[in-house]
């Protein structure tokens, strides 16, 4: 068993503490926020994670977990802590380590006994030597310590299992012991585990992320040329994801990437290459395409309703996806917004983000379910994936509507089947748009592996 202090205790660092601890070792998850704190020790979760509270609420329990916000204590008898702060986007799109500097320099004056500092909140190029240098100016006398990068690779919604099978673990550091003895924290996930240099993990954090979100703008923008043309994206997609060399993940075209994470470090990553004179051609066209999106959907609204002013159109989905109830650079706000702009009254309904989102957008009224937003409403757009709204009563849904339109910004629906039942319907790149002339099928040979 291990002792680990787990600094900020958001998305990523109540996750960390609580699957460290449930694989055996004691952790003390620290935040600055004494609110956060409170509540974590009378057990409410600040965030919505499937399967989250179950897990916390097991190792505390256990004896294993536990919150505090004094870092004397929490650094006691601690060999390893991470920190996990935020590191949102500052002036002209650069990260902004206000909090990493905070962290680091709480961490240089509280520790007692020599520790292994390791960073996973996602930071530029650079930031572990900087934090090094932090902290021994920090320290009020010098106690030995070694800066390890351990960028995290979950995914909200998805982040016990993500953390617990990654499909790899990166570590880099200059001192090669203490990534070792990082390394064996995480045997036990079982996973390949990269052991590189500091700079190296970080910018294999920024590069699968800004690969990831090239991805999706590159589907986008083969969705608008499908549809164009007739073609439709979801079953192109599918018949490129067969080959493993593209791979089926993060191929859905629709509204693009929103989130904490993709916005963010795609623009850090833009920023870190201009800052060295290089021109970010790639990461530019990627953000470029990415921001037509939420404006894409209302110029459709108004294809399919004519003017928007005095409409009244109901939103399925606020949060950035499905699984979460986190609102960061959600493409509901800005689509929610536009729609306000153009005389259009909004209604909107979210199983778990409407208290989140009720600060983005006082002037949204919030309904009780999918059934209650669609009465009366002139459109409903699909925004966010949520997997009961692919389960809803349709024609119930239809016959509450002052008319069944439907746009379809996650590609949930099938267009046949919408078009079945009577709703004026559009997807994302969906060419034939249900007109019904093509089924794709898929024949696998028998003795295909
Ligand atoms: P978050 O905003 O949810 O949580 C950050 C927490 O840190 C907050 O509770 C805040 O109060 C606390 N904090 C700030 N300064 C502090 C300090 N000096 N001492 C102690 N606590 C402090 O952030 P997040 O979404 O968990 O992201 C954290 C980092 O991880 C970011 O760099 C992010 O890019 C990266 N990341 C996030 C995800 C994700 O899915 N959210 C996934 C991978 C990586
Ligand atoms: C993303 C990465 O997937 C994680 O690996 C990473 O750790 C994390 O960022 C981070 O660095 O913080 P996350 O933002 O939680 O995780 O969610 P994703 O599932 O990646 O989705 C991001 C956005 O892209 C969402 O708005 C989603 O709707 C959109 N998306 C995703 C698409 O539009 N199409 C896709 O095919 C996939």
């Amino acid at each position: 068993m291990k002792q680990i202090t787990v600094v900020g205790v958001g998305y990523v660092g109540l996750v960390t503490a609580a699957c460290f601890s449930d694989l055996g070792n004691k952790v003390i998850a620290l935040d600055v926020n004494e609110e956060r704190v409170k509540g974590l020790k009378r057990g409410e979760m600040p965030i919505y994670e499937p399967g989250l509270e179950e897990l916390v609420e097991r190792n505390v329990a256990a004896g294993r977990l536990d919150f505090t916000t004094d870092y004397k204590s929490a650094l006691q008898d601690s060999e390893f802590v991470f920190i996990c702060v935020g590191t949102p986007s500052g002036v002209d799109g650069k990260a902004d380590l206000k909090y990493v500097e905070s962290a680091a320099r709480s961490i240089a004056e509280n520790m007692q006994a020599p520790l292994i500092v390791i960073n996973k909140s996602t930071v530029p190029v650079g930031t572990g030597d900087w934090v090094a240098e932090i902290m021994a100016e920090a320290q009020p006398k010098a106690i030995d310590f070694a800066v390890v990068s351990c960028p995290e690779f979950l995914r909200e919604g998805a982040a016990i299992s993500d953390f617990m099978n990654p499909h790899r673990t990166v570590l880099g550091s200059l001192d090669r012991e203490a990534a070792d003895k990082v390394a064996q924290l995480h045997l036990q996930l079982r996973s390949p585990i990269v052991i590189t240099d500091l700079r190296t993990a970080e910018m294999i954090k920024y590069a699968s992320n800004a690969f990831l979100a090239t991805k999706i703008s590159f589907i986008n923008e083969i969705a608008d040329i499908c549809e164009s043309l007739g073609a439709d994206v979801k079953e192109v997609a599918a018949g490129m994801g067969f080959d493993a060399r593209i791979g089926k993940h993060f191929l859905e075209a629709g509204l693009g990437y929103g989130g904490s994470c993709f916005p963010k470090d795609v623009k850090a990553l833009a920023f870190m290459a201009e800052e060295m004179n290089q021109e970010p051609r790639i990461l530019n066209a990627v953000m470029h395409v990415n921001g037509l999106r939420r404006g894409m959907i209302v110029e459709r609204l108004k294809d399919l309703v004519g003017d928007l002013d005095g409409k009244t159109i109901g939103l399925l989905g606020l949060a950035f996806k499905a699984n979460t109830d986190d609102m960061r650079d959600a493409p509901s706000v800005d689509i929610a917004n536009a729609l306000m702009a153009a005389g259009a009254t909004v209604r909107a309904f979210d199983p778990v983000a409407m208290e989140v989102a009720a600060r983005d957008l006082p002037k949204v009224a919030m309904a009780d379910d999918a059934y209650s937003l669609a009465e009366g409403v002139d459109a409903l757009i699909v925004v966010t994936d949520w997997n009961e709204f692919k389960h809803l009563d349709l024609e119930r849904i239809r016959d509450s509507m002052a008319a069944p339109v439907l746009l379809d910004g996650r590609n949930i629906y099938f267009p046949d089947q919408m078009k079945s039942l009577g709703f004026t319907y559009r997807g994302v790149g969906r060419g034939y748009n249900g007109a019904g002339e093509v089924q794709t099928e898929v024949k696998v040979p028998t003795n295909a592996v």
